[in-house]
């Protein structure tokens, strides 16, 4: 059933359409933060491939000193990367290593990120 109804006071009549327009900007705030929410989501989950050009310059920056520009290790102790010593483990595994860090390995964890250890790593397995 439709309903009229007689505004008396054209005042009514706009408190009324103003009061329906804020509540379909109210909706359409939120089905976009919603939206954003989604898109963060998406953008931050697991199934992102690692960057290797980012983790490229993160192990310049983070690595190298010890590991070696090349992954050939310029420090006793320290394993060669880039013959692949250490690095029979999968990602999760080495991920862990590199957070807690490792004897002289310094702990990874509040410095760079998962993802920035991941794409490290990813990095590192394509040394030669
Ligand atoms: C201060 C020197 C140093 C730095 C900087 C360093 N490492 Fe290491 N890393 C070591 C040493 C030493 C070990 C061997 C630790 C042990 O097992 O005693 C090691 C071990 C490792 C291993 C083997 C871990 C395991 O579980 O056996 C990997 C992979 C590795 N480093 C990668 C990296 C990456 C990637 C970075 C940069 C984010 C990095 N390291 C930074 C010294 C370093």
């Amino acid at each position: 059933m439709i309903t009229y109804t007689l505004d008396a006071d054209p005042a009514d009549a706009q408190a009324r359409r103003s009061a329906r327009a804020r509540d379909a900007a109210m909706l359409r705030r939120a089905g976009y933060a919603v939206l954003a929410v989604c898109l963060a989501a998406f953008a931050g989950g697991p199934a992102r491939a690692a960057d290797v050009i980012k983790g490229s310059q993160t192990y310049v920056k983070h690595c190298a000193a010890c590991h070696g520009p090349a992954g050939v290790s310029v420090m006793p102790g320290a394993p060669h990367l880039a013959r692949g010593e250490r690095m029979m483990q999968s990602d999760l595994a080495l991920l862990a290593s590199l957070k807690a860090g490792k004897n002289a390995m310094p702990a990874y964890f509040g410095i760079l990120t998962d993802r920035e250890i991941l794409d490290v790593i990813a990095y590192s397995r394509t040394l030669r």
